[in-house]
């Protein structure tokens, strides 16, 4: 068996956590890869609403075991806070959720030096969400993380305080202001809660799994514009969100990857500092935002929209060798009697359709106008029943792309749902 893989190809919040509900009853293990709290993933059925950050999207499904891969940091205070609020619907989750042992854990002078990073860098700061990220995966590759394994280990205290005076000695050099007793008391309360789950060597388990043809779907967070290689950086995130990424987020072998699903809103929003070529500061970008209730589910913050873009969504579809793509949103270009899709990009008069090292202002999106359709998507039970200008829609994205669209998806709810 081989492991598929469901990832945004824009800068996050592209529906991950909807369709990854709605495709984990087809899966025996659902895992997150990379990323850690920052993610917000909304997942709507029988009029209840969850918002996940660290759980993976397949946690309310009666036979499926869900994974905290190696490649994501964990914090765990927000992820106690989680498993309670999962569990007041019922669900006992010691069975079904695992964490692997070398998954690196956010501290919580991560949080204080991320936000200390942010006033550091001020009108240039990335506008992260201050859940402390970037520090975290910092001290991974700097090799002086925490790892969840490391919990059960007698040396645990000591390891937790030269990593924090370290932290400290660096805040030392800000001129930030910052307490840190409250936030310590409750997370080392949280690591107590960790206890209850077990550790798992990530790598044996998945390949093993895979060797008894269990179905793995791993979970993307946030986007390929925003990974740290492939990403508008320095306005990006700090791990490797693309299909790469699965690789050593899971501890599995490329040659183990199956299919590659690629999510898309049909329009773009991103939230946080950073460029957006086809950025929309008129009426139709208040439309896209209020239509479609373009709040971050982490952060609150208002997203920014604009118009699809195919230069970013082709690149986004080459480097992780999307296989099937996936529509989200579509539902809310059903208020627009016409909308745009940007072709290619210009500068300085010349015609670009490549993703370009500095995406600059003068950058240009050069826009297609398509028709809207006007009515209301949800009555589609098939492709044959699209309303035609929707059809049309579709048509050019997987002409422009080269891959199929094989789930549409028209509304929040699980049940707003096409696979075509
Ligand atoms: P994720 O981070 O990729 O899981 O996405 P988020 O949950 O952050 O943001 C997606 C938002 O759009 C959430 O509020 C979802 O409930 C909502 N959503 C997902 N798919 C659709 C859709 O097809 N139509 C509409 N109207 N809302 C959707
Ligand atoms: P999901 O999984 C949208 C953005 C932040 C900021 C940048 C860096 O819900 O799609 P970080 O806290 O990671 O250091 O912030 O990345 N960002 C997201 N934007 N969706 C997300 O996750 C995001 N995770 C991080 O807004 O611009
Ligand atoms: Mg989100």
């Amino acid at each position: 068996m081989k492991t598929d893989v469901l990832l945004g190809l824009q800068w996050g919040d592209e529906g991950k956590g909807k369709i990854v509900d709605v495709l984990s009853p087809e899966y025996d293990i659902i895992a997150r890869f990379q990323g850690g709290p920052n993610a917000g993933h909304t997942l709507i059925f029988n009029n209840q609403k969850f918002v996940l950050h660290l759980i993976p999207s397949g946690i309310f499904r009666e036979n499926t075991t869900n994974v905290i891969g190696e490649g994501v940091v964990l914090d765990p205070v927000i992820f106690a806070e989680e498993i309670e609020q999962v569990e007041k619907s019922g669900r006992n989750l010691s069975e079904n959720l695992l964490i692997a042992e070398k998954t690196n854990i956010i501290l919580p002078t991560h949080r204080i030096l991320d936000a200390a990073d942010e006033n550091e860098l001020g009108k240039l700061k990335i506008g992260s969400t201050g859940k402390g990220i970037g520090p975290a995966y910092k001290d991974k590759t700097g090799r002086n993380a925490l790892r969840v394994g490391d919990i059960m280990m007698p040396d645990f205290r000591e390891k937790y305080k030269a990593l924090k005076n370290k932290h400290l000695k660096r805040l030392e050099t800000y001129n930030f202001e910052f307490g840190i007793s409250e936030y310590e008391e409750k997370w080392f309360e949280s690591i107590e809660k960790l206890k209850r789950f077990k550790f798992i060597n990530g790598s044996h388990f998945f390949n093993d799994a895979l060797s008894e043809g269990k179905k793995i779907l791993a979970e993307g967070a946030q986007g390929t514009l925003l990974d740290i290689n492939a990403g508008t950086y320095p306005f990006v995130t700090s791990s490797t969100v693309t299909s790469a990424g699965v690789c050593t987020g899971l501890g599995i072998a490329p040659s183990k990857i199956g299919d590659v699903y690629g999510i898309f809103k049909a329009y773009t929003t991103r939230v946080g500092s950073g460029p957006f070529p086809t950025e929309l500061f008129d009426n139709d970008g208040e439309k896209l935002q209020n239509i479609g209730h373009e709040y971050g589910a982490t952060t609150g913050r208002k997203r920014r929209c604009g118009w699809l873009d195919m230069t970013a969504l082709k690149y986004a579809v080459q480097i992780n060798g999307v296989t099937a793509l996936i529509m989200t949103k579509a539902d809310i270009l059903s208020e627009f009697d016409t909308f745009k899709v940007s072709e290619y990009y210009e500068l300085n008069g010349k015609k670009i359709n490549y993703f370009p090292y500095k995406i600059t202002y003068d950058l240009k999106p050069v826009y297609k106008i398509f028709k809207g359709w006007k009515s209301n998507l949800k009555n589609c039970k098939s492709k044959d029943e699209f309303p035609p200008e929707f059809a049309v829609f579709v048509n050019y994205i997987e002409k422009e792309t080269g891959v199929p669209v094989k789930i549409i998806s028209t509304g929040a709810d699980r049940n707003d749902t096409l696979i075509c």
